[in-house]
């Protein structure tokens, strides 16, 4: 079940069965010279979506910003700030808690966001510690390729070359979600570069040129999408259930 496709009377009555919500995450930021600049939130939410499919988790809307500051450099990229970050992760959360909601399971896409989503769960326990109000409230973030099966088969399907930014697990994904969107392109070199830490945007373009970090999401297909989205609702369902009962 979907939250915003659910009245609130569903969602009572939902509470009375579960306290348990999944919350997609993302970012808005380039994904190489194939990749939609949604992979990331995309790929976060068709998984969420098969989970909620699956065993009848509701499944919030998707966080589709992230925290991308190093990658303005690339048109279409935006951000926000890591505080900013922190504070929309806490606000939902609290807001959700306030109606009885007390797991919340973030299915992540975005490397760049886990520092500052982390910071924003600190916030929420730190609430609860300090007496202010909050609250109590268990969080846990998990990649949706973070678990055995999805990693196991991306190795199978693509070793070292998947990456580690725009890698060709997620760019497969994203194809399997918007079959109507794929799109081609050339990679020079085939396998891009990787190794050399990054900070600010200007910097990341002069050292990642076409925007990926050592992958090659050419070798990426709607098939392989399909497959990694089986296993990773798979990998996903049994962190869930397994968190509920933290
Ligand atoms: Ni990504």
């Amino acid at each position: 079940m979907e939250l915003a496709l659910a009245t609130w009377h569903e969602v009572e009555d939902y509470l009375r069965t579960s306290d348990g919500i999944i919350i997609p995450i993302g970012s808005v930021e380039q994904h190489g010279p194939n990749g939609l600049i949604g992979t990331d939130h995309l790929c976060a939410e068709v998984v969420a979506k098969g989970v909620g499919d699956k065993i009848g988790a509701l499944v919030a809307p998707t966080i589709n910003y992230g925290m991308s500051q190093h990658h303005l450099g690339f048109a279409g990229s935006a951000t926000l700030r890591p505080s900013t970050l922190m504070l929309v992760v806490r606000d939902v959360v609290q807001s959700l808690a306030v109606h009885g909601f007390r797991h919340f399971f973030f299915i992540n896409g975005h490397g760049g966001n886990v520092a500052s989503v982390t910071a924003g769960f600190d916030e929420i326990h730190a609430g609860v510690s300090l007496g202010d109000g909050t609250k109590t409230a268990r969080t846990k973030m998990v990649f949706w390729s973070g678990g055995p099966r999805g990693q196991k088969l991306a190795d199978e399907l693509y070793g070292a070359s998947n990456g580690g930014h725009a890698t060709a697990a997620e760019v497969s994904l994203a194809q399997f979600y918007q079959p109507d969107h794929i799109k081609h392109a050339q990679m020079t070199p085939k396998v891009a570069p990787s190794g050399t830490p990054f900070f600010e945007a200007g910097h990341y373009r002069a050292t990642y040129a076409d925007g990926r970090i050592g992958s090659d999401p050419s070798l990426s297909t709607p098939q392989d999408g399909k497959r990694l989205f089986e296993a990773g609702v798979e990998d996903m369902v049994e962190m869930y259930q397994a968190f509920l009962l933290a």
